[in-house]
C-alpha cells in the first residue's frame, strides 16, 4: 500500500494493537497518534471522546492514510459510527472487547470483562453483550485508574512504586469480580476490554495464576485490517511515525519497552 495506516488511542494502550498490526503487516507504514494530552478517555463522557476521536482522525486523514485503526475500545464505542459517516470511503477498523471469542474459550461459562467505565456504559457494548447473555455469565468490571496507572508506569522499573500501582489496581479490580479458577462458578476467562490492559498481563498473571485465560484483541484486529486492505496490504516499507499530544518521552519509552524500537516521537497539537 502506498498510503500509511493511521492508528490512534488515548495514549500508549494502542501500542498493543500496533504491535499486532506490525506483525501481521510487516511492510506497511504506520502513523500512530497517542492523544495523551486529553487522556484518559475511559472516565470522560462520550461527547469528549467523540470530539477527540474526530479531531485526531481528521489529522490522520490529512496525512493521506489508506486505512484507520481505532486502537481504543472506548473511542470505538463512542465514535466509530460518526467516523465511518465522516469518511465513508476509508476502511475504518475498530476494537471491541472479545466477548464472543471468550464464550468459545470458557469452560465454566463465567467470564470476566475488564474495560473502561465509558466502554461498559455504551450502547455499542450493550449490543455486543445482549446476544451472548444466554451463553455465559459476564462479570463486568469498570477498571477506573488502571489505564492511567499503566501510562504513569511506562518509565518505571519492576518493583518500583509506580509499577506496584498497576499490581494494586489489578488486585482491587479482580477481587471485586469474584473468584477465578477452573471450578464451577469460577471465572476461567478474562476479557481485556481496553487496549492498555495487555500491558498489565504480567500483573494479572501474578494475581490470577496461569490457568485463567486472558483474551485480548490485537491479533484478530490485525487480521481484520489485512483483510480489509486486500491487495493493498502488500505495499509500504515498514516505516513508523509516532506522534503524541502529551509527553514525547512517555510514548518514546513505551515504544522502546514494548515494541523494542528506538523511534523519534514528535509532539503535536490537535484541537
Ligand atoms: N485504551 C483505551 C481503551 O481501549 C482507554 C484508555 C483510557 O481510559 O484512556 O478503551
Amino acid at each position: 500500500m502506498n498510503f500509511p495506516i493511521g492508528v490512534f488511542d488515548s495514549g500508549v494502550g494502542g501500542l498493543s494493537i500496533l504491535q499486532a498490526l506490525r506483525t501481521e503487516l510487516p511492510q506497511a507504514d504506520f502513523i500512530y497518534i497517542a492523544d495523551s494530552g486529553h487522556a484518559p478517555y475511559g472516565e470522560r463522557d462520550a461527547a469528549h471522546v467523540r470530539a477527540r476521536s474526530q479531531a485526531v482522525a481528521a489529522h490522520l486523514v490529512q496525512q493521506n492514510i489508506g486505512a484507520l485503526v481505532v486502537a481504543c475500545n472506548t473511542a470505538t464505542a463512542a465514535a466509530i459510527n460518526e467516523l465511518r459517516a465522516d469518511y465513508p470511503l476509508l476502511p475504518i477498523i475498530g476494537v471491541e472487547p472479545a466477548l464472543k471469542p471468550a464464550t468459545l474459550l470458557s469452560r465454566t461459562r463465567r467470564i470476566g470483562v475488564m474495560a473502561t467505565r465509558s466502554t461498559l456504559a455504551s450502547a455499542r457494548f450493550r449490543l455486543l453483550l445482549e446476544p451472548l447473555a444466554g451463553q455465559a455469565e459476564f462479570v463486568l468490571q469498570p477498571c477506573d485508574g488502571l489505564a492511567d496507572a499503566i501510562e504513569q508506569a511506562v518509565h518505571a522499573p519492576q518493583g518500583s512504586e509506580d509499577a506496584m500501582k498497576i499490581i494494586a489496581a489489578c488486585a482491587r479490580h479482580t477481587r471485586a469480580m469474584g473468584t477465578f479458577g477452573l471450578n464451577n462458578g469460577e471465572i476461567d476467562t478474562l476479557v481485556l476490554g481496553c487496549t492498555h490492559y495487555p500491558f498489565a498481563s504480567p500483573a494479572l498473571r501474578e494475581i490470577l495464576g496461569a490457568q485463567v485465560q486472558l483474551v485480548d484483541t490485537g491479533a484478530p484486529v490485525a487480521r481484520q485490517t489485512r483483510l480489509r486492505l486486500g491487495a493493498k496490504a502488500a505495499g509500504g516499507s515498514g516505516q513508523l511515525r509516532l506522534l503524541t499530544t502529551g509527553q514525547a518521552s512517555t510514548l518514546q519509552a513505551a515504544v522502546q519497552r514494548w515494541l523494542q524500537l528506538d523511534s523519534t516521537v514528535t509532539m503535536l497539537r490537535v484541537e
